[in-house]
């Protein structure tokens, strides 16, 4: 069995709780460097840092035993953006998701603010379609270093619109910095690991 488990957007007061028992029995846990910090010292050795490329990861647990009881830590929620799609259509009736709290959730409480009607989106690694972004009202969005908060922020800037961002950075860390400003304040700079919410001012 390959089970797929979301821990949060990463402080293990967030995620992990209930998951005891499957890690004392998993054979193998996988997850990024991050990812595994976050494991209980006791099954710290039964960890591993997979591949990034898809291919070299399939190829890797192709290789353990079809018996093996494998663990894949995700962060936030594995279907949000998350390895959760393509692990399940890879090793179909071998896989098994457990949600975990998205890290737009996590910002989304921090600032009080309803998901409802929300629209979902990410940045990473693609050209997001900004015009549909633009035209809705409340959007959150996963980022990479490539399109992050300014790169947004201009997006709104060069339409003349008037949007509100909320940028959350280290969301849970310690650093955490969550910052609400009108979208022609962001500044460029670099930032770390980050959610963005774009929304209509009110
Ligand atoms: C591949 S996506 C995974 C999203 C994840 N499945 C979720 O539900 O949160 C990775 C992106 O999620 C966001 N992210 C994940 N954890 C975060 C955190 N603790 N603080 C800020 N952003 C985070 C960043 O935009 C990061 O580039």
């Amino acid at each position: 069995m390959i089970t797929v488990i979301g821990i949060g957007p990463g402080d293990s007061k967030y995620g992990m709780l209930g998951h005891e028992a499957l890690f004392a029995k998993a054979d193998y846990i996988l997850g990024s460097e991050r990812h595994l910090e976050i494991l209980p010292k006791e099954y710290a050795h039964k960890g591993v840092v997979p591949p990034k490329k898809l291919g070299e990861m399939e190829a890797l647990i192709r290789s353990y035993a079809d018996d093996a009881e494998i663990i894949y830590l995700v962060s936030g929620d594995p279907l949000i953006y998350g390895l959760g799609k393509w692990m399940s259509e890879t090793f179909p009736n071998r896989v098994e998701i457990f949600s975990g709290i998205s890290a737009m959730q996590y910002l989304a409480s921090r600032v009080f603010l309803p998901m409802n009607d929300a629209y979902l989106t990410s940045s990473h690694a693609k050209v997001p379609n900004f015009d549909l972004m633009m035209s809705l009202e409340k959007v959150f969005m996963v980022t990479d270093a490539k399109v992050g908060p300014y790169q947004i922020a201009q997006e709104v800037v060069k339409r003349g619109l008037k949007k509100k961002m909320i940028i959350g950075e280290n969301l849970s860390y310690d650093d955490e910095r969550i910052t609400i400003l009108p979208a022609e304040a962001v500044e460029d700079r670099d930032y770390q690991m980050n959610v963005v919410v774009v929304m209509d001012e009110r």
